[in-house]
């Protein structure tokens, strides 16, 4: 009997060592363990021993029963462990793994945003406001507002959008329409800009494009002149291509302003000895400007009589593309990461 102990012991340590996971343990746990299991057979054998050798006999079944349980003990335990790594090995997870679409890295703000934002803060060291505008616009604040009546010819260069049904509509051609936003919405004194897209019914080539991006400025005030208005330019000319930068002013048309100039600064390229980005000239033209029109005043509720302005616009687009050496404007509007990526 206590040989068949000896040998139930040994088997189920055996058996133990090989199992790692907790249905065979519980398996074999009711096998040697359970109510009608290996041990309470000869458990049940023992009643039929004389009282001598059965005291023996339940002293090394004891015996027994504590080694088998201390080898479950230390079964469940590797049992655990075991399940533990695995389920570590399952659910591992590599912290330091890029997140799905940011793969190829931070994104970057468009070069004419950030060309935009270098502006807006170096207009907003001067004093201005920085005022957005509907890109959809009212004909009459896009063109007659700004002294350019159904009949002119000024709107032929200027031709754009329209949406059917709303004849008194149009896609925006120039940032000009919020210098009379601003000033019916704030009045006088005023020193705004007005950066933002416009829209003109192009034909795309590498220098024309239906869609680009302007800023316009408007400055109102008691005896404002046109030193003001050169002092400005100046000061802008310096912040985009350096402080040894100058500009020139000649006379050219605008409707809305009177005198309106055409604003050009030396060639940043070539520092105006005349190269190929600015044809030779030494000048690269940059700004449209002038004193504002008494009219144009008049629709934005200023009186001229009391009040002088200045304004001026120019392409943001065209910054850049100077900026950058762009040679083709379609780039800008295109959407192409491998542009995009470089700036
Ligand atoms: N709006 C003009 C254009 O799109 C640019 C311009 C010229 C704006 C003269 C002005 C200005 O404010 O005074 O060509």
């Amino acid at each position: 009997m206590q040989s068949q102990l000896e040998q139930l012991k040994q088997a189920a340590i055996d058996a133990l060592k090989t199992v790692t996971d907790n249905e065979s343990l519980e398996r074999l746990r009711v096998e040697v363990l359970g109510r009608k299991g290996k041990m309470a057979d000869l458990m049940k054998q023992m009643a039929t021993l004389a009282d001598e050798e059965r005291k023996l006999v339940g002293a090394a079944a004891n015996e027994v029963k504590a080694a088998i349980e201390a080898a479950f003990g230390e079964a469940e335990g590797r049992a655990h462990e075991a399940q533990r790594a695995q389920r570590a090995q399952a659910e591992w997870i590599d912290v330091t793994e890029p997140a799905i679409g940011v793969r190829s890295g931070m994104g970057n703000l468009h070069p004419v945003t950030q060309v935009r934002e270098s502006l807006e803060d170096l207009f907003v060291s001067m004093g201005f406001i920085v005022e957005d505008g509907p890109e959809l616009e009212s004909d009459h604040l896009n063109f007659t507002a700004l002294n350019i009546p159904p009949t002119h010819p000024a709107r032929d260069m200027q031709d754009t959008f329209y949406v059917d049904g709303h004849p008194d509509m149009v896609m925006r051609t120039q940032t000009s329409p919020v210098q009379i936003r601003g000033m019916r919405k704030y009045g006088a004194p005023l020193r705004l800009i007005a950066p933002g897209r416009v829209f003109r019914n192009e034909a795309t080539d590498v220098r024309h494009e239906h869609t680009f991006h302007q800023l316009e400025g408007i400055v109102v005030d008691k005896g404002i002149s046109f030193s003001h208005l050169k002092g400005v330019l100046e000061t802008v000319a310096k912040h985009l291509y350096g402080a040894d930068t100058q500009i020139r002013l000649r006379p050219k048309f605008y409707p809305f302003v009177e005198p309106g100039v055409n604003g050009e600064v030396t060639c940043f390229l070539c520092k105006g000895a005349g190269c190929r980005l600015c044809k030779k000239s030494g000048w690269l033209e940059v700004f449209g400007a002038g004193m504002v029109h008494p009219n144009v005043l008049r629709e934005g509720g200023v009186d001229p009589d009391v009040y002088s302005g200045f304004a001026f616009g120019f392409g943001l687009t065209r910054l850049v593309m100077l900026k950058y050496g762009i040679d083709d404007i379609r780039h800008l509007e295109g959407g192409d990461l491998r542009f995009l990526k470089q700036f």
